[in-house]
């Protein structure tokens, strides 16, 4: 006996992420991770991307146990330009064409103004700032033919509102909002949605550096009283590349607790 079509509502819902090529930057660990790990859930084929081959592959290898998308690991130093154009390369041979590029690496090299070396400046820019711009140099071609696409620029509170002790890492993180709405404004004729989300504190190695006086003097100064978790960002991330966000561009999406309001 021919066994009945199923009814629509007995076949599996299928993600609208499935099968997608996204590209997350600095995803070796942290909210990268996460923010990977939730495409990968979703059925999302994700690049890894982190400095050093190992962490990426761990992370890849440990996504694909977990299905049912898939990742893949590689070693790119975003503040190097002509090493993240090769990445897009490699990317769109292993994978297809990109059509959510989410730049979430970045570093701080803390000290006040008055000490701070020209190198500890330039890193934070070259990696926060620039790898952005890199990353996007290495997909536009790609993003601007996709369907639904997306940027995500992962900036920070402190961009929005600065830090004593973090004037390279503040200015990395306002340049990215200032990069998010150009780019947002020149990449719109295509449909291409550009927006950044700005964490406030969230558990990671990151806030783990901090010493816990300076934890409990942050979390007095976040009205919901808690640091946020990674997946609070991968959320705001899944929600801005889907297309129930396909009519916000330009947008500065804060995750901290009320933070900054
Ligand atoms: N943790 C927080 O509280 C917080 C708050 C606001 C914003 N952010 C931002 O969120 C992002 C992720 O932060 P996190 O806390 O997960 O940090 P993390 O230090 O745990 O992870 C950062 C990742 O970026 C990668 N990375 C650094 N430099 C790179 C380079 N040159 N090329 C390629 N990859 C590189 C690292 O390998 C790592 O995988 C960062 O942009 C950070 O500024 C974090």
């Amino acid at each position: 006996m021919v066994a009945p079509p199923a009814a629509l509502c007995d076949l599996p819902r299928m993600s609208q992420f499935q099968d997608k090529v996204v590209v997350v930057t600095g995803s070796g660990r942290g909210i990268g991770k996460e923010i990977a790990r939730a495409f990968v859930a979703r059925g999302a084929k994700v690049a890894i991307a982190s400095r050093t081959e190992a962490n990426s592959n761990a992370t890849a290898e440990e996504l694909n146990a977990m299905g049912p998308g898939t990742a893949k690991g590689y070693a790119v130093d975003i503040a190097n330009h002509d090493a993240t154009v090769e990445f897009g390369k490699q990317v769109a041979a292993d994978l297809g064409a990109v059509s959510i590029l989410v730049n979430n690496a970045g570093v701080t090299r803390d000290g006040l103004a008055l000490r701070m070396s020209e190198e500890d400046w330039d890193t934070v820019l070259d990696t926060n700032l620039k790898g952005a711009f890199n990353a996007v140099k290495a997909f536009q071609r790609t993003l601007l033919k996709a369907e639904d696409a997306r940027i995500i620029n992962i900036s920070s509170v402190i961009g929005l509102m600065g830090n004593a002790g973090q004037c390279n890492y503040a200015a990395s993180k306002a340049g990215l909002i200032g990069f998010t709405k150009a780019l947002a404004k020149e990449f719109a004729g295509r449909k291409v949605c550009v927006n950044a989300i700005a964490p406030g504190f969230i558990v990671t190695d990151m806030t783990d550096e901090l010493t816990p006086e300076m934890q409990e003097g942050i979390k007095k100064t976040i009205p919901l009283g808690t640091f946020g978790e990674v997946e609070d960002i991968a959320n705001a991330v899944i929600f801005l590349a889907g297309k129930e966000a396909r009519y916000i561009t330009g947008q500065v999406l804060t995750v901290d607790g009320g933070m900054v309001m």
